[in-house]
């Protein structure tokens, strides 16, 4: 019997569900299966070798698909890693979720967990029932690059496909492939391969330790709403946004944030009643430029910079627990 070597990482595992823990009913089947079903015991054991790397200790937080996750989960999740970063024995963290929205959870995380210290969101394509799973070395991966000295003040970190990426800048891309997690302008921070932990630069914008956001009180995050644009569109769902409450919404524009003649209207409109307005692109990916304190002062929109809607919404939630003064969100805009 193989003997864990001693002194090794300890590395704690947070299991959210998704493709990763998801079950098929047959190993050809890798469509149309149950996401969020094995449980973080049995994820750790179709991984052997694990212990190897780290001492591993599970804890599941949910087992749902992604889409299921909600801000209650977000907020339990990152004040569950807070805690655990805070003890000294724990040298990182790992948390298995569904690729779907792991983008958003990777970036709400970058922006609210308060240590240098590794964590690392990862999760699959195929389920683990499948003929050629890609969870098990994914997590894997995960685990080594969350035991790596190299990983600390890299931010939160995203493992898919023996590639490392910086939350801020990674999406998913592609419905179904394995290599669907890219950072569209920006690539890779660095690779996991056989184990070889290697980063090719570092993520600078401000994130974890360095960030304003605190959420151990929060009861939850204040309502932003993303409103897509096309052509045609009018502006029935801002208004529909600002009755339902939002105080804050995202256009995911056209180009460099545009809407039509009837969204503009209906997003002046919000503002006047003190919704705060971000524009951002649905092309995926390029920047738009920042608006000047003289652009904000005469009422124009602030921008997202080249952050895509569905992360622009978590900055600006996060940015609204701070502050409603738009010069000051848009500046959060250029910094996070
Ligand atoms: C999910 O996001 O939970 C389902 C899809 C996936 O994990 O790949």
């Amino acid at each position: 019997m193989n003997q864990a070597p001693p002194n090794r990482p300890v590395i704690y595992l947070l299991a959210t569900g998704g493709t990763i823990a998801g079950r098929a009913n047959s190993p050809l089947q890798t469509a149309g299966y149950r996401a969020g079903e094995l449980s973080v015991a049995e994820l750790l054991a179709g991984v052997p070798g694990l212990d190897n790397i780290a001492e591993i200790r599970g804890e599941q937080v949910c087992n749902v698909a992604s889409p299921f996750i909600t801000i209650d989960i977000w907020l339990s999740l990152a004040r569950r890693i807070n805690e655990l970063l805070a003890s000294p024995e724990v040298t990182g963290i790992v948390v298995t979720h569904g690729t779907d929205s792991l983008e958003e959870t990777a970036y709400f995380l970058d922006l609210v967990v308060k240590s240098n210290k590794p964590v690392v969101v990862v999760g699959s394509m195929r389920p683990a029932t499948s003929l050629s799973p890609d969870g098990p070395l994914n997590l894997v991966d995960a685990v080594h690059v969350a035991a790596s000295p190299e990983a600390q003040g890299q931010g939160v970190l995203v493992v898919m496909n023996d590639e490392i990426y910086a939350a801020r800048d990674v999406s998913k891309t592609h419905v179904s492939q394995l290599h669907t997690f890219r950072s569209h302008d920006l690539g890779a921070l660095g690779s996991v391969y056989s184990g070889v932990v290697t980063f090719y630069r570092k993520a600078v914008r401000r994130h974890t330790a360095a960030t304003e956001f605190v959420i151990e009180q929060l009861p939850t995050l204040p309502r932003v709403d993303i409103i897509y644009a096309y052509l045609g569109a009018d502006g029935a769902l801002i208004d529909a946004a600002v009755a339902a409450g939002a105080r804050g919404i995202v256009l995911a524009g056209m180009g460099q944030g545009g809407g039509t003649t009837e969204q503009n209207e209906a997003l002046q409109s919000a503002q006047e009643q003190r919704v705060v307005i971000v524009r951002s692109s649905r092309t995926g990916s390029g920047r738009i430029l920042p608006q000047s304190p003289a652009g904000l002062e005469r009422g124009v929109a602030i921008t997202a910079d080249n952050l895509n809607p569905q992360k622009a919404r978590i900055l600006l939630a996060l940015a609204l627990t701070r502050t409603t003064d738009r010069q000051k969100i848009q500046q959060m805009f250029t910094i996070y």
